[in-house]
């Protein structure tokens, strides 16, 4: 049985992995790390809180204490380190946060692996490990950099990033490489493009159109709206993970997209038809400061070495996941709620 520790496994990405793993293996246990922030909801593990595979633990990455207790505890085998500050805007009004959760957080689950797994902790010069022992980083395309109107995104593209959010992952990306060559670790990298799918924060640009449009407010679309994201649906990107952890080449990082280039308006235009509203919502705001014109995703080496493709097209994704936000109203209301709500405040007025 191998048991993965999954950090942040109450947001976004990670709820959605801890049901594609349950529901894909029978030999998995989940040891649940989330500390619970304003992005954590665990309402969106109900569907697996009853599985006796599945455990929660609140606690927080940068808790050295608590993350040695879990490793402890659990016997953790795996570590998929989710747990982030994961938006952009928020970066750009609040950056502390994010160096002190996503390089800090980082650096303790690290050395808590290191300690866990090495076969002689107190002898620095020791690299082996117990057999099977894997750490994946979730990491992102944005550690690249902006794109012009052309080229693509390697494993081998320099680490050129803009904004405070994208920095903090881009250092805790260098962490985990140093960890894997000073320590000889079994890390893997992995660098995903822009994600959609149910339980999405609606801080985030498709959820918070859909609910836009739902409730008839305006769409706010920064500067022109031709800013270009590699949308991959949740679910393709779990998969990914998944195919790294079995199969991936010790220290090697893996790109993952979808080929799916979209600029930010027609994901607006799209959402718009989508849900039977006109073009009249659409505002164009204030550009974010900053802001990554393209990331595109060259995803050669994951799809040709390790044979993980995009299971999700584009259209049967965008209209599954705008059904679920339809049908999920109540979850999204009660989400956007507290902090999000003054949150929102600040970063729209009364847009
Ligand atoms: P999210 O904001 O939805 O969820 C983050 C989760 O981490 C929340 O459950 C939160 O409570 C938890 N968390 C935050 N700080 C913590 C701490 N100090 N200790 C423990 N838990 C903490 O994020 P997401 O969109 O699911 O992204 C998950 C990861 O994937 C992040 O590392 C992000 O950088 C990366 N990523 C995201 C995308 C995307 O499109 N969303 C794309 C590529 C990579
Ligand atoms: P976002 O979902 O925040 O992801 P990221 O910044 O990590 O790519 O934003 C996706 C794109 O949508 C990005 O170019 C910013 C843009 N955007 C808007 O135009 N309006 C919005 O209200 C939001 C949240 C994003």
């Amino acid at each position: 049985m191998q048991t993965i520790l999954v950090t942040g496994g109450a947001g976004f990405i990670g709820s959605n992995f801890i049901y594609y793993m349950l529901g894909t293996h029978d030999d998995v246990r989940i040891v649940n790390l989330d500390a619970l922030t304003y992005a954590g909801n665990l309402e969106n593990l109900r569907g697996v809180e009853l599985d006796p595979r599945y455990t929660f633990v609140r606690g927080d990455v940068r808790d050295k204490a608590a993350v040695d207790a879990v490793f402890d505890a659990y016997g953790v085998d795996t570590v998929v380190h989710f747990a982030a500050e994961s938006h952009v805007d928020r970066s750009i009004t609040n950056p502390e946060i994010f160096l002190s959760t996503n390089i800090l957080g980082t650096g303790v689950l690290l050395e808590s692996a290191k300690r866990h797994w090495n076969l002689r902790p107190d002898d620095k010069y020791c690299r082996e490990y117990r057999a099977g022992v894997r750490y994946l980083q979730v990491s992102t395309d944005e550690v690249y950099g902006a794109l012009g109107k052309t080229g693509m995104f390697t494993e081998a593209t320099p680490l050129s990033p803009n904004s405070p959010y994208s920095a903090s992952k881009t250092s805790a990306d260098l962490l985990v490489r140093a960890y894997g060559e000073t320590y000889g670790l079994p890390v893997n990298i992995t660098r995903c493009s822009n994600n959609y799918g149910p339980y999405q924060f609606p801080e985030k640009l498709i959820p918070l159109m859909i609910r836009n449009c739902l409730l008839g407010k305006p769409l706010p679309v920064y500067g022109d709206g031709m800013q270009v994201r590699d949308w991959l649906h949740v679910r393709d990107h779990c998969a990914a993970i998944d195919t790294v952890l079995r199969k991936g080449r010790v220290g090697d990082v893996y790109n993952v997209g979808g080929n799916n280039e979209k600029a930010n308006i027609e994901i607006v235009r799209l959402v718009l038809a989508a849900t039977g509203r006109d073009e009249s919502l659409i505002r164009h705001v204030q550009d974010r400061p900053g802001h990554d014109r393209r990331y595109a995703i060259d995803n050669t080496k994951i799809t040709t070495e390790l044979g993980w493709a995009p299971a999700y097209t584009f259209e049967r994704g965008m209209s599954e996941t705008v059904q679920w936000y339809l049908d999920n109203t109540a979850w999204v209301e009660r989400v956007v709620s507290g902090e999000y709500q003054n949150y929102y405040d600040t970063m729209y007025g009364n847009v």
